[in-house]
């Protein structure tokens, strides 16, 4: 499939107008390299595995740079490659500087990143400080003596002062995210799972060392940083009491506390000011305000960040579409003309996209994967596509609780069982929502294992791998890695995508998601149809140009009214 957009040939002509209430902002948006990068996220445990491990490694991101390549996408998101024990699948690094042996050598990661940079395409590091493993050298420095020189990068509370104040975990089986230490007779802070102590940033040797790791790989030549978990970064080192039920709401309390914009500030003066890099956080804190203050220009911390109210939505009853859409638009305004926000409905923490936004049965999946990602690749700010959604992949539903590998499965499972839950519905609640499912191996074709590995894969192919892989993809013009090429190649030609200005149209709609984006004296609708039923909406006085996308062969109408098809999506030029 070449990277030309194909138009649809059908010229409709119908007049519209905007109702009062939406009128069109004239953007005063700067342009950036960073705002028109396309993302590809690989989680490599599952992309390709070439020694037989079972376990997806870099030579195998090597093999498939042509694939990543024709895809369209500017840059590639890596998670976690460092060494780890692997208690959070690499969220727990051992080693900042170091290949995690599993996923290869430098010298494969090397070679690596000289391929995706001849193709063209940047590389974006994760990079997670929140915490270490507690198999990093500074924890095993810290917890091995009140007075070792390394003790005071972590948090520490010594037990003859009693138990510290409750502090709400993850992922761990109790919740407690203070976990006793004989060693010193003292307790250390994990927000998230025991094997995964929290640093402690008001320490600035703490700090340096994290601006020290980045350089290194700045040197090396990658080209962003993602910040793992990093509105958490800051805490109030008297670890005073919160709230009783606090943990509801734990963002509240955990999220942007008093320090974490000097640490940014900081950290930009030492790392991203020196080089040419895109920066991102994971999470943008409580409220836009905070969003605000991570991503606004003038304040010299981040380029963008992730909000994750719009990818927390999905429940497995369904959801509101009116919400879905008052939220990106909610999002998208307070954005309008400062600061800069990732687009994302998928990564590594969620379950599949079209299974959790669209609809994974083998009738409308085709349609309803498309027009996700007509919506990623429409909507203003950086958008973040997760492998494999290219392809429209679905859930994977473990039955079992023994089916899963991740841990905030296994130790969300055990805390329940100890606090007498229902194991009927969080299994259920699991089989939607899980992180594994969105982990499988990458479908690259038929065979056993999906061509993935020939060994036994670390976490089961889905076995809809038979009719949805890359291989029978690539060869029909008409399937959701083609319509993804499509997109792309629209996103990289027409710079409305990018910049243009976003107006929601008719918001109250209960079915059809409609929005126009305008550039100068370029405008363009999106019309995405969000329901398994055909969708009706009365758009008068528009005029319908060329078809720049359309995930069906015809774009149906009477008179003033526009039929959409089942999850149809249409990207056209409008006056
Ligand atoms: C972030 C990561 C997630 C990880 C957690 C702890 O939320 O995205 O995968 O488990 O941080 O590092
Ligand atoms: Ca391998």
């Amino acid at each position: 499939m070449t990277s030309k957009v194909l138009y649809a040939t059908l010229a409709v002509l119908i007049t519209f107008s905007c109702s009062q209430e939406e009128k069109t902002e004239s953007t005063t948006i700067t342009k950036a390299w960073w705002k028109e990068e396309i993302v590809y996220q690989i989680y490599p445990r599952s992309f390709k595995d070439t020694n037989g491990d079972g376990i997806g490694d870099l030579k195998g991101i090597i093999e498939e740079l042509n694939y990543i390549q024709s895809l369209g996408v500017t840059a590639v998101w890596l998670n976690p490659i460092y060494s780890s024990p692997n208690a959070d699948n690499g969220y727990d690094v051992s080693d900042y500087r170091g290949i995690m042996n599993e996923f290869g050598t430098m010298e494969d990661f090397d070679l690596m990143l000289a391929g995706i940079h001849k193709r063209g395409i940047k590389l974006i590091m994760d990079v997670v400080v929140n915490h270490s493993s507690d198999e990093h050298p500074w924890f095993q420095q810290s917890r091995s003596s009140r007075d070792n020189p390394y003790r005071d990068y972590y948090h520490w509370w010594p037990a003859e002062k009693g138990k510290p104040n409750y502090r709400y975990s993850l992922f761990d089986e109790q919740g407690d995210a203070w976990q006793y230490d004989s060693l010193t007779n003292s307790y250390y802070l994990h927000y998230f799972a025991a094997k995964q102590p929290d640093l402690k940033w008001e320490n600035p040797k703490v700090r340096q060392e994290v601006y020290d790791i980045m350089r290194f790989w700045a040197d090396k030549g990658v080209d962003g940083f993602r910040l793992d978990a990093f509105q958490f970064v800051a805490k109030d080192t008297t670890y005073p009491k919160f709230p009783d039920g606090f943990e509801k709401d734990f963002i509240q309390y955990y999220a942007m506390q008093p320090g974490i914009h000097d640490y940014l500030r900081e950290m930009n003066t030492e790392v991203f000011s020196k080089y040419k890099v895109m920066s991102v956080a994971e999470g943008a804190g409580r409220n836009f305000e905070d969003a605000h203050d991570l991503v606004d220009e003038v304040r010299k911390e981040l380029n963008m960040a992730y909000a994750f109210e719009g990818v927390d939505i999905a429940k497995p009853e369904g959801y509101d579409l009116v919400h879905f859409k008052k939220v990106f638009t909610k999002w998208d305004s307070a954005f309008a003309h400062d600061g800069w926000l990732s687009i994302f409905l998928a990564n590594h923490d969620q379950a599949r996209l079209v299974s959790r936004f669209g609809n994974d049965s083998p009738e409308f999946r085709d349609h309803s994967a498309k027009m996700l990602n007509t919506f990623i690749l429409s909507m203003r700010g950086t958008p973040y596509c997760y492998y494999g959604d290219e392809l429209g992949m679905t859930n994977i539903g473990f039955e079992r609780i023994e089916q899963y590998q991740d841990i905030a499965a296994i130790n969300g499972y055990k805390k329940m069982l100890n606090e007498g839950g229902d194991v009927e519905k969080y299994t259920r609640d699991l089989k939607f929502s899980s992180r594994d499912n969105g982990r499988t191996p990458m479908q690259w074709d038929e065979t056993l294992n999906a061509g993935f590995t020939s060994a036994t894969p670390w976490l089961p192919a889905n076995p809809n791998h038979v009719t949805l892989n890359v291989k029978q993809q690539q060869e029909d013009p008409n399937s959701v890695l083609n319509h993804f090429r499509k997109l792309t190649a629209l996103r990289k030609a027409e710079p409305v995508l990018v910049y243009g200005a976003y107006d929601i149209v008719q918001r109250e709609h209960p079915t059809v998601y409609a929005y126009t984006r305008t550039l100068e004296d370029r405008k363009v609708l999106v019309l995405l149809n969000f329901s398994v039923s055909e969708s009706k909406i009365d758009l008068p006085q528009i005029t319908i140009g060329k078809f720049w996308i359309n995930n069906y062969d015809d774009l149906r109408r009477e008179g003033d009214t526009i039929l959409l098809q089942p999850y149809q999506a249409v990207i056209v030029e409008v006056d």
